[in-house]
């Protein structure tokens, strides 16, 4: 595909990310080349483990910082700068969007997204698709990309959304919740509202990623973190559909897709399969925790580098338990068309800092050694 709509200034067109170690790793699977070196970013790297982000946020309520770009970009730097991880992940939120587009949402600390309220009848989710995300809403978001990229360099930024899955299962249970019961419900009770639901949130999650991407995002990541409570067939009837409709709205950039979600072994080529039905060429499936990497390799048929999946309670370890795991991590990758070194769910909030700076050198130091192994010139 002939990318049309990014800019030559575009940091994938410029110069600046097209051979970042990111970039080519999640192009891996059709390049068939592995870069030197493992790219490593931890999900949730910006956020509530840094001392400095505390600092920034004092007295700022998290969605007012995610709108406030010189704010979200300084944050989004922030473990780049400390921890030398090889991406950045826009500071945001999955339920940003929601916001912009004027439907009533907050986060409440320690506890996440709270809505103002449920969303569970057809007149409740009539009145919800009104709300739009117009391009004047997304200013905030495009100017702290922008402000981002510049300061970023060579290294890339990746933008990110929830997908309409993920982001329904919040809106109709109207809060966090552990199983999404009356999401589930809803999905096979009434079909047609379901559906009309998803959609929308599929367009609002596909707006909110495009933005990201033109203005400057090198690669994107769909967070389907609540996707593994639906069995498989839940997941085709009411779900991958509308991943897809997310997907289609960055699938002419032409920019490296990431898919992840948790609990998702029983997923995995079905959420695979949505981003490829989305036309988008350079698919990546991020595997968490549970399922050994080699394995999800496996069940992808091979073709497809994975993102992931050193487990996040293994930072609070003893640093010679959690070295072996992220050695046995970067082995087990080794069998994918690439693999991108991260975590298999978000940074605990407790997590030492330093731990995650001393694992971003292992990772680079063990992908070199691997490379010197095989007589590879490491740049
Ligand atoms: O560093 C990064 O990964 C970038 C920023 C980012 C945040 N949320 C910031 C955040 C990203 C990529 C997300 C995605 C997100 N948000 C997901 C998908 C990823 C996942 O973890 O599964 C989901 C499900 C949400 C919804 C959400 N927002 C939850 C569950 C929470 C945590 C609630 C809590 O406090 O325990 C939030 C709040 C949130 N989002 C914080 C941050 C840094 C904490 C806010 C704070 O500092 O109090």
């Amino acid at each position: 595909m002939i990318p049309v709509a990014l800019s030559p200034a575009h940091p994938l067109h410029d110069g600046r990310t097209a051979q970042s170690p990111l970039v080519r790793a999640l192009r891996a699977g059709t390049t068939g080349e592995r870069p030197e070196i493992t790219p490593v970013w931890f999900m949730r790297q910006a956020g509530r483990s840094l001392p400095e982000y505390r600092a920034a946020r004092e007295g700022v309520s998290m969605l007012d910082s995610c709108l406030r770009p010189d704010l979200a970009s300084e944050i989004t730097l922030q473990p780049v700068r400390r921890h030398g991880v090889d991406a950045a992940i826009f500071f945001s939120d999955i339920v940003v969007p929601l916001r912009l587009a004027g439907v009533e949402v907050d986060i409440a600390p320690g506890v996440g997204p709270v809505m103002g309220q449920a969303y569970r009848t057809p007149d409740d989710v009539a009145r919800l698709v009104e709300a739009e995300l117009t391009t004047e809403a997304l200013a905030p978001i495009t100017e702290a990309v922008g402000l981002t990229v510049d300061a970023l360099g060579c290294t890339p930024l990746i933008g990110f959304a929830g997908a309409p899955f993920t982001l329904a299962a919040y809106l109709v249970e109207g809060r966090p919740s552990r199983d999404h019961l009356a999401a589930r419900a809803l999905l096979r009770s009434d079909p047609e509202t379901w559906q009309r639901l998803v959609d929308w949130a599929a367009d609002l999650a596909g707006t909110f990623l495009r933005a990201q991407v033109l203005a400057g995002a090198s690669a994107a990541q769909l967070f389907d973190s609540w996707a593994g409570s639906l069995s498989h067939a839940d997941y085709a009837d009411g779900a991958a559909g509308a991943s897809t409709r997310a997907l289609t709205h960055v699938a002419d950039l032409d920019v490296p897709v990431v898919h992840f979600g948790t609990g998702t072994e029983h997923l995995l080529p079905a959420m695979r399969d949505a981003v490829v039905a989305a036309g988008v060429r350079d698919v990546v499936v991020g595997v968490d925790y549970r399922t050994p990497l080699d394995e999800a390799v496996q069940l992808l048929g091979g073709t497809v580098p994975v993102q992931g999946n050193i487990d996040p309670a293994l930072l609070a370890a003893p640093w010679d338990v959690l070295e072996a795991h992220v050695r046995d991590v970067l082995r087990r990758g080794g069998v994918a068309p690439g693999h991108v070194a991260n975590l298999g769910h978000g940074v605990p909030p407790d997590t030492d800092p330093a731990v995650l700076t001393r694992v971003v050198e292992l990772v680079h130091s063990v992908s070199a050694e691997s490379a010197a192994a095989s007589g590879v010139e490491v740049r």
